[in-house]
Parts: C-alpha cells; sequence; structure tokens
C-alpha cells in the first residue's frame, strides 16, 4: 500500500498567535473560542473530509496583550469530550503540560477521553511555554528546560504505567463464578522516580485503541529527544521545505537510534493554506489576510512572549534590540535565540524587530486547489512530512480546502477514500501497544 498522507484540523476561535485582526472579520463570531458548536461544526466538517484529528493548543497564562483566543478559550479535555459524543472517527488530540499536572489526574483524564471517544484520544505533551504559568501554580519560577523535559519523560513513561493498570481480560464479570474483576490482572504500579511518587492502579481499563496516543510539539534539543523517545506523533514548525526535511531527517535519526521504528513517528507540520478560484485570487488574499494580522503593538506582545511575556513598553522602538536572551533561557529558548541571532546579525531596531516577528511570509500552500495539491504532492515526496496540521482563518476557508484540495489528493492516491478504523492508532497506522503486563506473562511463559 502507498503510503498516505495524514490531515489534522488545528482551529483558532478568534484568533491565534500573529493573527491579531482575526476577531474582526464578519465571518468570526466572537464567541468563537468558547463557543462548543463551533468546535463541534469544525470537526464534524473536518470529519466528514476524513480527517485524522483535530487538534486543540493551549496554555494557562495570560495577560491583557496576549492573542484573542488565548483570553477566553476553553480547557482541552472538557472541548474534547464534547466534541467526542459528535463525532466517531476523527482523532481528538489535547495539549497538556507536563510541567503542571500531576501525572495520576492527567492519565485519568485522558483515558476517560479515550473511553469517552472510543479510543480516539490524543495527548500532546507540552511543557510549558508560557513561563508566567508558574505563578498560577505556586511557583515563582518556571522550571528550567532540563527539569521540564526530564519531568515530561517521567510523567510520560507513569501515564504509561497507569495506563496498563488492568489487563484487557481483567473484567470477566462473571454471575456465574460472582466473578467481576480478576484481581490476577489488576496491577499497582509503585512508580519511584526523581520527580514522581505514584502507586497506582488507575481506576480506568485500556480503550479500544490500548493507550491514548502521545504527542509533542517542541523544537529544541530536549525537545526533540523527548520525541524521539516517547512520541507517536509530532507537531512541528514547518519553515522553508528544506528546514522541514531537516527537521524530518533529523526527528526518525533520532527515532530510530532509540530502537524504535521510525514509521511510528508521525511528523505533522504546520500549514495555513489559503485556496481560492485561482492563483492570483489567492495570492492576493493571503496578502490581504497579513495587512489584517499587521499590528505594531500586538506585534511586540507576541515578541514579548517568546522572553516570558516580557512588555517592551521602556524601551525606545528605534534602538537596537535590548540583550534580554536571558529572560528566555527557561521558556521559549529556541525561539528567542532565533530573534536575538537574526537582530544581532542584521543590526535591528526593536521596531524592526518586532515587525519581523509578522513579516509577510509566503505560505508554500496558496493558490488554486489544483497548485496546492501539487506543492502538497511534492512536499510529501521530499520527505518534510507525515501529515499537515492545518489552521484555517475560517470555516469558509476549510470548506474550499476540503471541496477543491481532498478530492484532488484522493485522485493521486494520496489521502484516504474511507475511513478505514476507528480508532486514532488505526487511522495513523500505529500499532496497538500491547499491554505489559500481559507481555511479561507471555514472554515468561515462552
Ligand atoms: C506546533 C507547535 C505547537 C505548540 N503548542 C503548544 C501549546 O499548545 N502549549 C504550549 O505551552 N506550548 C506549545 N508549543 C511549545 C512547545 O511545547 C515548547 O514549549 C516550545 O516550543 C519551547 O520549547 P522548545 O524550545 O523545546 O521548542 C508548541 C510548539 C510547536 C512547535
Amino acid at each position: 500500500m502507498s503510503r498516505k498522507i495524514h490531515l489534522a484540523l488545528h482551529p483558532y476561535g478568534v484568533g491565534g498567535p500573529g493573527q491579531h485582526g482575526l476577531w474582526k472579520d464578519p465571518r468570526i463570531a466572537k464567541d468563537a473560542s468558547i463557543d462548543i458548536n463551533y468546535y463541534i461544526r469544525q470537526a464534524q466538517a473536518a470529519e466528514h473530509a476524513l480527517f485524522d484529528a483535530l487538534f486543540i493548543v493551549d496554555s494557562q497564562f495570560i495577560n491583557a496583550t496576549y492573542p484573542a483566543h488565548y483570553l477566553n478559550r476553553l480547557e482541552p479535555l472538557t472541548l474534547l469530550s464534547a466534541v467526542a459524543t459528535h463525532t466517531r472517527h476523527i482523532g481528538l488530540v489535547g495539549t497538556a503540560s507536563s510541567t503542571y499536572n500531576s501525572p495520576f489526574n492527567l492519565a485519568r483524564r485522558f483515558a476517560s477521553l479515550d473511553h469517552i471517544s472510543g479510543g480516539r484520544a490524543g495527548w500532546n505533551v507540552v511543557t510549558s511555554f508560557d513561563t508566567g504559568t508558574s505563578r498560577n501554580y505556586g511557583l515563582d519560577e518556571h522550571l528550567d528546560y532540563a527539569t521540564r523535559y526530564g519531568r515530561a519523560l517521567e510523567f510520560v513513561e507513569v501515564a504509561r504505567g497507569l495506563w496498563d493498570s488492568y489487563e484487557d481480560d481483567a473484567f470477566p464479570a462473571d454471575v456465574v463464578r460472582d466473578l467481576f474483576l480478576d484481581p490476577a490482572r489488576l496491577h499497582e504500579l509503585n512508580h519511584v522516580g526523581e520527580h514522581f511518587k505514584v502507586a497506582g492502579p488507575l481506576n480506568l481499563s485500556r480503550s479500544a485503541q490500548g493507550q491514548p496516543v502521545i504527542f509533542q510539539a517542541g523544537v529544541s534539543e530536549e525537545g526533540r529527544d523527548l520525541a524521539a523517545r516517547v512520541a507517536e506523533g509530532i507537531y512541528a514548525p514547518g519553515g522553508s521545505l528544506e528546514q522541514a526535511q531537516d527537521y524530518y531527517a533529523d526527528i526518525k535519526r533520532r527515532t530510530a537510534a532509540y530502537g524504535r521504528d521510525p514509521e511510528h513517528i508521525k511528523i505533522f507540520i504546520h500549514g495555513g493554506p489559503v485556496v481560492a478560484a485561482t492563483d492570483e485570487a489567492a495570492l492576493r488574499r493571503e496578502r490581504e489576510i497579513f495587512e489584517e494580522d499587521n499590528d505594531l503593538v500586538r506585534n511586540l506582545a507576541l515578541l514579548g512572549r517568546s522572553f516570558g511575556a516580557y512588555d517592551f513598553g521602556a524601551h525606545d522602538l528605534d534602538a537596537p534590540f535590548p540583550d534580554i536572551a536571558h529572560l528566555a533561557e527557561k521558556g521559549g529558548r529556541t525561539s528567542a535565540a532565533g530573534i536575538i541571532e537574526r537582530a544581532r546579525a542584521e543590526k535591528l531596531t526593536l521596531r524592526q524587530v518586532a515587525a519581523s516577528a509578522n513579516e509577510f511570509r509566503r505560505s508554500p500552500f496558496v493558490g488554486a486547489p489544483e497548485t496546492v495539491a501539487d506543492t502538497v504532492e511534492r512536499w510529501f515526496a521530499a520527505g518534510t512530512f507525515d501529515g499537515i496540521n492545518l489552521a484555517f482563518r475560517t470555516e469558509e476557508d476549510l470548506e474550499l480546502f476540503v471541496d477543491g484540495v481532498v478530492p484532488l489528493l484522493q485522485k493521486r492516491g494520496l489521502f484516504r477514500t474511507e475511513y478505514t478504523a476507528d480508532t486514532l492508532r488505526g487511522n495513523l497506522g500505529l500499532p496497538v501497544p500491547v499491554n505489559r503486563h500481559t507481555r511479561e506473562r507471555a514472554l515468561a511463559n515462552d
């Protein structure tokens, strides 16, 4: 069977980072980010188009300068549980922080979503970009990279251990034998590690896909290493074709180095397609979108987010970019390092750096349906992704992609023409992890 492209939908309500003007679009309801029907409608449209997953990002820190969507949004697992009851096939991936959660609680919540959805849950493990989150959780400072990523690895290991608490035949529920539970099939975890001490067992059995699928979204050295060790999907930053190729090859290589099958980690690059009847109309629309979003005050705030929500108010806009690298050591180090490097190399002022944070960059996926399908095909063949994480401005834009581009990808044999599985693992071509206790017993009996 030829390799197929995976598609995920990434709805952003009234506008995420850089989408400063989106909330003003008359087609966007001002309460989209807290309207469950907005998410259900989009999930159903994406499911109708046979997409693999709906992806919900999250953060737990705001100030008044944050993107419109961040200011007023639903908690991802609550949101996805509601969407689960209105969909049947599409995967439901929610972002949750391993820095500001406890493994028992989060493992239980994801296992619940996995049951509610019939085996369609995914967890995007983040270590939290926003350093200010620490103050909402009793800490004066965000944990450093090494601690956050060490904690993330142990967190996932504990969650996976808890998800294996019950073997698949743990509940005979046999009235004749008066046996509801077979206690030999229930296992405590008794984990004692550097960051966590968790006894278990979890009070929830495994779902139709065994365990929720682990996603990860980090670009630093530490982030890539975590992905290679435990992730089954990645939300990658994208960039140019060459950058995407490098990232893809790097992650697959690291995954293989950990003794894992590189096919068992699916890399989704970000894509914000702009589709119109003609290439010219799409290119025009892309430029219009840029103008709608271009706002110096908002660009400055967005820039500050990479430096712990730093307020540039006290700085002269036309002076050289200030030396604030130390503020990003614990948060968005990778993006901050890139910003500082460029500011130094090109001798940019604060105003210029703020402008470059929202610089006009052509997306590769802009044009008439045929053009966009050609680019998707070319990028896929060039080894840049396994899937695309698609963000559209409006529901109309999603429709244009679904009606125009998806049929072309199907005609070319690049995208499914029907769902062949009901679980997220099934649709992504990921194996169901065998329960560790069942496996150990099988090995012992060999
Ligand atoms: C595509 C993508 C999506 C992300 N989504 C989130 C998110 O929803 N919440 C969050 O706190 N961080 C998110 N991040 C940030 C990462 O989790 C990470 O904190 C950030 O990239 C900085 O760490 P790094 O230097 O390891 O990349 C995302 C990153 C990428 C590339």
